[in-house]
């Protein structure tokens, strides 16, 4: 049994990272001496600093600095910096996120030091091992002891893989700090003013996945999509796609879309604000699909596939892909459901909450 809290480490790189490890971090205080390392993945204000601001997180305690780089090479970095760091902290347990190469390399690191991990948001799968992220949450739920999985579809990906001890339902971390922040989001009302829209008659529109915008054709016809649909449409760039745009001499013909807004990438409240007041958002990141989908807003995934199989059953968000034909059918379409926010506890406890509880379970009883 281990004497005193256990020191636990979080391992984050990635802005969705961040948003889930709000809520876990500040119930981790309360059972753990808890370190927040940061591998560096997500490097620019607009893409960290603004999070732990907003967030109100710890700073990180050990930063990797890994930047960017081609898989192998931010993989490969993480996790020699990561072993580095977990020698100097020496923690009882990690806890890793989601489905970036942080998240894989800071699993790998900590199982090959004999360091028990816990998945936060375990058990998904798009079934399509050519995406980087279904590599990376594949083999980190295999290396992990606890798995907090967020729905019923991840469990049973988890049982259907051999994975049946370490199961923890949790619920959903994105959902409790979406509840969370909800007041600050509906205050926010400027916002609207400062980009030039008006609520309720505008389309979000994000894109950022390697296999969207890595792909000069994929990316082509994206824009030309963009150039048919009418009104405002707002867009916060991520670097990615603002540099494959430049990449690919796709610049002018961007700045011609007619009601087009390219901005930023947005913090946190203010993206929360974006998706609640869209007529309808139009993205390929898994977090604003459920965003989406908590807020009530219908959502039109640019992928052929999601992790997140609800939101398409319960009739709030379709796949579109990149089928100039199939987004503007469903643009016409009414939704024939979407989901107003309902209860994000699981048997009366937050997610969070579930988590810190059964980290300090497992490691009480090692
Ligand atoms: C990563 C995750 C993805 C997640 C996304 C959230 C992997 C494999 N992918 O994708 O699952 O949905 O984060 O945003 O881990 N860049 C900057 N500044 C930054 C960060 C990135 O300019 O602060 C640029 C760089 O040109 C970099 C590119 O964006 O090469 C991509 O960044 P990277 O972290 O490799 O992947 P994401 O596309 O952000």
């Amino acid at each position: 049994m281990i004497k005193g809290k256990p020191i636990v480490a979080s391992i984050v790189g990635a802005r969705p990272q961040f948003i889930k490890l709000a809520p876990v971090a500040a119930h981790l205080k309360a059972v753990s001496r808890h370190h927040i390392i940061h591998s560096g993945q997500h490097y620019d204000y607009d893409m960290s600093d603004t999070f732990f601001d907003q967030l109100r997180l710890p700073s990180p305690d050990i930063n990797l600095n890994v930047g960017s780089g081609g898989h192998g090479r931010q993989t490969g970095r993480i996790l020699e910096r990561c072993e580095k760091a977990l020698i100097s902290l020496r923690p009882q347990m990690v806890l890793v996120y989601g489905d970036t190469n942080t998240t894989l390399a800071g699993a790998l690191a900590a199982a090959k030091m004999g360091i028990p991990v816990g998945h936060v948001e375990a058990g998904l799968r798009s079934f399509r091992m050519s995406m980087p992220e279904e590599i990376n949450r594949r083999m980190t739920d295999h290396i992990s002891s606890l798995l907090f999985y967020p729905t019923p579809t991840a469990r049973k990906n988890l049982t259907t893989e051999g994975i049946k001890t370490g199961l923890v339902n949790s619920g959903d971390v994105m959902y409790e700090i979406l509840h969370m922040c909800l007041s600050l989001v509906k205050n926010r009302k400027s916002l609207f003013d400062e980009i030039g829209i008006v609520p309720g008659n505008y389309i979000l529109v994000t894109l950022h996945r390697a296999e969207n915008v890595d792909d000069p054709k994929r990316l082509s016809s994206f824009v030309s999509i963009l150039r048919n649909i009418e009104g405002p449409k707002v867009f916060p760039a991520h670097p990615r796609v603002k540099n494959a745009i430049r990449r690919f001499k796709l610049t002018k013909e961007v700045a011609s879309i007619p009601d087009l807004i390219l901005c930023r990438p947005q913090p946190y409240i203010e993206s929360l604000a974006l998706i609640s007041s869209a007529r309808t958002v139009m993205t390929d990141s898994g977090g604003m699909q459920k965003e989406a989908f908590f807020l009530g807003v219908p959502c039109l995934t640019l992928r052929e596939e999601t992790e997140w199989v609800e939101t398409v059953t319960r009739g709030a968000n379709t796949l579109v892909g990149l089928s100039h034909t199939k987004i503007m059918r469903a643009l016409k379409k009414r939704p024939t459901g979407s989901v107003r926010l309902g209860k994000y506890k699981v048997r009366g406890q937050a997610p969070s909450a579930i988590i810190a509880e059964a980290v300090a379970k497992f490691l009480d009883t090692r």
